[in-house]
């Protein structure tokens, strides 16, 4: 590495000249190197800039404090808006406020470094590691003590909109339990139907409109995004939503692999799979009827509902869950307990 004084581009004379080497640019002093007001004003607007990560930070934190996720979905937008543009403009004015600095305030040095082997010498390491050092010099961080305080102020409250939301959440549940069961095990009154040996199953429904589906509704190839019945009664609705949507689709019963323990598990050809995926928990929604193949739009993976709704493609780890289900005496399809594994990613399932 060398300053613009030393660079020598026909150094290297293993490298043919093909033009003329136009050289670099007369290198002209910045504002801030020249006026020392110009330069203190610079100083301020990084300041500014963390300030702005700063506050907006702290408005984050107390807007998921003060806004009450009570179930409305008023609420429940306006507490995602602000975290996120909280969180946004926290970790906007972090960056903005670096690239001002290096701009307008660390050291305007024209540096060439010609192209080398990866790995350096150990003289070269050597170097590498005091030009890190240099760097933290130029950057002036040692004499500017407002700005030092002011990059460790935003820097120590940019992860907390994400933190805390997620500690409030959680609180004493870091086995994350409540992701363990859905309401398809519960049966309020008007929810469920009766087996013909005197058990009752909930019912399963058309989602958003909350119609219960009959077996003789579902044709082969047909696919149904599916709700607990009388799950827009429920008290957390979009949080009970979220964790128990289901795909129903109904294959050729000859079509469909079944080990013999999930034998009884669908009825005559139609099956019930969680939507979350199991990779990262997208909602898997694109289901390709010749192949029975169940494609996740994040990031590819597909499961083959055919076989149990085994992975055949793409990150995921684990087959979606299974939702047994059958047919109460009205011919309604109803569920015959919740899921008997967690749903969503992997992660909970090896914390068994
Ligand atoms: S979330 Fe489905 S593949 Fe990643």
């Amino acid at each position: 590495m060398s300053t613009l004084d030393q660079y020598d581009a026909t150094a290297s004379p293993e490298v043919p000249e093909r033009f003329p080497n136009p050289g670099l640019e007369q290198h002209k002093p910045r504002l801030t190197d020249v006026d020392p007001r110009a330069n203190k004003r610079a100083e301020r607007i990084v300041v500014l800039l963390f300030l702005v990560s700063v506050l907006a930070s702290v408005a984050a934190l107390v807007a998921y404090f003060l806004i009450p996720l009570d179930g409305t979905l008023f609420n429940l937008r306006l507490s995602t808006a602000v975290l996120g543009a909280g969180l946004g403009l926290g970790m906007l004015g972090i960056g903005m406020a670096a690239i001002h600095w290096a701009k307008a305030l660390m050291n305007d040095t024209v540096r060439v470094e010609l192209r080398h082997a990866q790995r350096l010498d150990d003289e070269g390491r050597r170097v590498a590691a005091q030009m890190m050092v240099d760097g933290v010099n130029d950057s002036g961080i040692a004499r500017r003590p407002v700005l030092k305080g002011a990059l460790a102020g935003a820097a120590a409250l940019a992860p907390l909109p994400i933190l805390v939301p997620l500690v409030g959440n959680l609180g004493d549940d870091w086995n994350v339990s409540k992701f363990r069961h859905t309401i398809w095990g519960d049966t309020p009154e008007g929810t469920f139907g009766s087996l013909p040996d005197g058990s009752v199953g909930r019912r399963l429904a058309r989602d958003p409109e909350d119609t219960p589906i009959k077996a003789s509704d579902v044709t082969i190839g047909s696919v149904f995004h599916v709700i607990p019945h009388g799950l827009t009664e429920e008290e957390h609705y979009y949080e009970e939503k979220a964790k128990a949507v289901v795909l129903l689709v109904r294959l050729d019963p000859r079509d469909l692999k079944e080990s013999p323990e999930k034998a009884d598990w669908s009825y005559d050809g139609i099956v019930a799979y969680s939507k979350i995926c199991t990779h990262v928990g997208c909602p898997v929604a694109l289901y390709e009827q010749q192949t029975h193949h169940l494609l996740c739009p994040c990031h590819q993976s597909t499961f083959d509902i055919g076989d149990e709704a085994k992975v055949v493609f793409g990150p995921a780890k684990r087959p979606l869950p299974q939702l047994p289900i059958t047919v109460d005496t009205e011919g309604y399809l109803v569920a015959r307990s919740d899921f008997r594994e967690p749903i969503g990613p992997s992660f909970w399932e090896r914390l068994k």
